[in-house]
């Protein structure tokens, strides 16, 4: 029980009402409204910049100081000290694996990565110049249809098994994606690679030579994954825990999830960087970019700048700036033109009035994209790299509702439409 309450009081009326405040282990009070519907009244806040969706374990932010945790440890740590393996495990049990649940779990990913071979006939299905996100959306989806033994949502084991399924497998499609769009023959994976290097040996390897995973370039891979891992209750994670919310099936979750990622305000941003800096072209044209993004009237946004929770640094975007330099540094990229137009334009918008005021630094995504570049990977693909990252955080959550106590979410709503009226049945003939 609470001990705080907020007490409310309508204009007009002599009733107060009472309201829990709610503390958690870390973070903001939050205000439990929930009896505010048995007074009438609903409560207003669009893009839910003030709201508790619900209670979650998994992952805490303060975006004031740009802090992550991800069950308690913080972003960089993790990064520096694990692999995305082992903060899939966390993500998924609470706690870092010891070392032979490590090599269990790892043997157990690896041995879920081949997709049924029909799979490949579905792919045929798309257009060759189709959006890998329109075709990992559908596939994910279409994974609920193979996998009929393990589609309760009440069973413990079915849910597990789903849940390796559903990472495993993610990197498989999203290779396939790919050499469906060049017209290359599908790579199957590879046991003996980690994580992140098989998935390069599935994007770039082809039936006629040998092909070595940089030990450099599959860490760089993995810990791109890892940065993405989770970020508590974004669009693709909230939707996810709607549309899980129903008790539809978390294939189809995991792929509802991954439509809202598409988005350049979300995931798309990656992919949206790119193409910024390919369109500013020349370290000259910044000033103009910047100009353009401080303009009211226009429409346009520095792509990989400004967060909804952070108000300073992301925390991921810092070990992605080193990770950056290393990766463009093995590959002998250093002074690639696109990099120092990005650097460039990095300093330029840190130092700018406006950028500052409005607490707008660079995210993820502004480094991601330079990154995955880097590695050849295309463009579109960037997106697929961050629903590959994002997927055990997206299990989690979903996780974490279906085996607490969950309602339908039913968001209401302040309607502003014609009030009742009779049908115009005169105006008929
Ligand atoms: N460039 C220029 N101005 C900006 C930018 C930007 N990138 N981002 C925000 N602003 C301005 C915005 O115009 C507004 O100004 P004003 O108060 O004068 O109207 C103010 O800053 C606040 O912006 P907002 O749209 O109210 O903030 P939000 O919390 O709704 O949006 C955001 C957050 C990430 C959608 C937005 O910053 C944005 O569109 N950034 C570019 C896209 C991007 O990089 N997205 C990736 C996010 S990180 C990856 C992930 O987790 O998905």
């Amino acid at each position: 029980m609470s001990e705080k309450f907020a007490r409310l009081t309508i204009d007009g009326s002599d009733v107060t009402i009472e309201l829990p405040v709610l503390s958690g282990t870390l973070g903001a009070d939050v205000i439990d409204i929930q009896q505010l519907t048995s007074n009438g009244y609903f409560t207003y806040d669009p893009g839910f910049v003030s709201t508790a969706s619900c209670e979650s374990k998994i992952t805490f932010i303060d975006g004031e100081k740009g802090i992550l945790l991800h069950r308690g440890y913080p972003i960089e740590q993790l990064a520096e000290h694990s692999d995305f393996l082992e903060v899939i495990y966390l993500l998924l049990y609470g706690e870092l694996p010891d070392p032979q649940q490590k090599a269990s779990f790892g043997t157990t990913i690896l041995r879920h990565t081949m997709v049924h071979e029909q799979m490949l006939e579905m792919l045929k299905g798309f257009r060759r110049d189709a959006h890998p996100m329109a075709i990992i959306c559908g596939l994910i989806g279409a994974l609920a249809s193979f996998y009929h033994d393990a589609l309760d949502i009440t069973n413990e084991h079915h849910r597990e098994v789903t849940a390796y399924r559903l990472v495993s497998k993610m990197p498989t499609l999203a290779a396939m994606a790919y050499k469906f769009s060049i017209g290359q023959p599908f790579i199957y994976p590879r046991n003996d690679l980690c994580y992140g290097g098989n998935f390069l040996h599935m994007m770039f390897a082809t039936p006629c030579e040998d092909y070595h995973v940089s030990p450099v370039l599959a860490r760089a891979m993995d810990r791109i994954f890892l940065l993405h891992a989770d970020h508590e209750q974004n669009a693709s994670t909230s939707t996810v825990r709607l549309a899980g919310s129903s008790g539809a099936n978390p294939f189809t979750c995991i792929a509802a999830g991954v439509a809202a990622l598409w988005g350049p305000a979300h995931g798309g941003a990656n992919e949206a960087v790119l193409k910024m800096l390919d369109e500013i072209g020349d370290e000259k044209h910044i000033d103009q970019f910047i100009a353009k993004a401080k303009d009211k009237e226009d429409p346009f946004r520095l792509m990989g700048f400004g967060h909804r929770v952070y108000k300073n640094f992301d925390p991921r975007a810092k070990v992605m700036k080193e990770s950056c330099d290393e990766v463009l540094s093995e590959l002998g990229l250093a002074d690639d033109p696109i990099l120092k137009i990005a650097k460039r334009l990095e300093k330029i918008a840190l130092e700018d009035d406006y950028f500052i005021s409005k607490k707008l630094y660079p995210n993820v995504d502004f480094y991601s994209g330079i990154i995955l570049k880097a590695l050849g990977i295309p463009t579109e693909m960037f997106t697929v790299i961050f629903a590959i990252g994002r997927t055990p955080g997206w299990i989690a959550h979903w996780h974490e509702m279906i085996s607490g106590s969950y309602r339908i979410g039913r968001p209401r709503q302040l309607y502003t439409g014609p009030k009742s009226r009779d049908y115009p049945i005169d105006n008929k003939s």
